[in-house]
């Protein structure tokens, strides 16, 4: 198979679909990869890396989508990249259609096979190809959250761990899930005072196993999270209800009787935040201010650490490109329910039932498609 890797042209995205490691595996198993020039650089991988790797250096975006019988990349693609679609192109990213009926029909009337990373499901049940950008949006909010709290950047100038004789800061994580998990491993890892908040109890029971009595489990009510928030210096939102908007857990009140200077890091605010003064932020204006509370909602976290966030982005998707590329696209969907579920687009046909409801469209179940 001939897989492209074009360079991501979305507004400040540095991650890339394939690494140097993903090429030389794909080439040792006689495919061809096309990388376009620079592709990997914002992520650290140089041109030079990938041809060592066995990769053809392609100079135009426009000759990666046009040899490629499959393009790899990281996010749905832009408006000038609708050109490059074409009948029988097999497109595995990130495609969110649900909010993109333009896109949904460009991929549509051209007949691309798109497999969106995000509706993949592995054998558990969860969403494989989601969970690694919550594991570094996770971690990177309580180093953000850190930074935040100094006082030069707006907070109460505390230092997460404290020092022998000086208490260390209180963190407060909204939802236990991967990104509460992780923000509470790192937060933990500094030496803060942490509690974490959840709905489940049973997930709370396990939280409480796995780090062992070293953080306060808090059931989610509106008494326990407006203590938890009023004494806390920093407050990260984990909160997520597959497919809804995220529930405010956090309220306006609720931050005002926050003390001065304390931060807020809203991790959900891609799923609308949850946390009632949050609202979505990008890395060139990343934070504001409410109530005297720093609020930092950046949507695309791991864009901040693309090295990491490639990665581990890879390492999730990597398995499925070279099952895809081994056996082909029908094959490969026939073969693997994980596969299958991604599939969004088919053959002109719309796959997916939640983005067929969501744009009032009709749809298909690619089975009866392919049977
Ligand atoms: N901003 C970014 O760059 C970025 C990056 C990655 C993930 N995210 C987002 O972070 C959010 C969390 O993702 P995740 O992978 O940790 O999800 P998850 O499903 O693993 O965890 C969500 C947790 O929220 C809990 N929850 C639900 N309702 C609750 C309530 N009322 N009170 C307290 N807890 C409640 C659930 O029980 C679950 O444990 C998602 O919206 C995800 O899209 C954002």
């Amino acid at each position: 198979m001939i897989i492209g890797v074009p360079k991501e042209v979305k507004d400040h995205e540095s991650r890339v679909g394939i690494t140097p490691a993903g090429v030389k595996a794909l080439s040792e198993a006689g495919h061809k990869v096309l990388v376009e020039t620079h592709a990997g650089e914002l992520s650290a991988f140089t041109d030079d890396d990938y041809q060592s790797a066995g990769a053809e250096i392609v100079g135009s975006a426009h000759n990666v989508w046009g040899l490629a019988d499959m393009v790899v990349k990281v996010k749905e693609p832009v408006e000038k990249e609708y050109g490059f679609f074409r009948e029988g192109l097999v497109l595995f990213t990130y495609l969110h259609l649900a909010p993109l009926p333009v896109l949904t029909d460009k991929l549509l009337t051209k007949k691309v096979t798109g497999i969106a990373y995000e509706t993949i499901r592995d054998r558990q049940g969860t969403l494989p190809l989601l969970t690694p950008m919550s594991e570094v949006a996770g971690r990177m909010s309580v180093q953000v959250g850190a930074s935040y709290l100094e006082k030069e950047r707006g907070g109460r100038g505390v230092l997460l761990g404290g020092v022998p004789g000086v208490p260390p800061a209180k963190v407060c994580i909204i939802g236990g899930g991967i990104v509460g998990t992780n923000a509470a491993k790192v937060a933990l890892g500094m030496g803060a005072r942490v509690k974490i908040v959840d709905l489940n109890l049973n997930r709370l029971r396990e939280l409480d196993d796995i780090f062992n009595g070293r953080l306060i489990t808090v059931a989610s009510n509106s008494y326990n999270v407006a203590r938890a928030t009023a004494e806390s210096d920093l407050v990260i939102g984990g909160v997520l209800i597959p497919g809804a908007a995220a529930p405010k857990i956090v309220t306006k009140p609720m931050v005002a009787g926050m003390k001065k200077g304390a931060v807020i890091v809203d991790v959900a605010i891609d799923q609308g935040g949850c946390i009632e003064t949050a609202r979505p932020t990008t890395h060139s204006d990343p934070s504001y201010e409410v109530d005297g509370v720093v609020h930092y909602c950046v949507t695309n976290m791991p864009a901040a650490v693309p090295n990491t966030s490639t990665l581990a982005l890879t390492n999730a998707t990597f398995p499925y490109v070279f099952r895809l590329a081994r056996e082909g696209a029908k094959a490969a969907i026939l073969g693997d329910d994980g596969i299958r579920e991604g599939v969004n687009t088919y053959n002109g046909k719309l796959t997916y039932n939640a983005v067929a409801q969501s744009q009032s469209k009709p749809w298909r179940a690619i089975r009866e498609l392919l049977a």
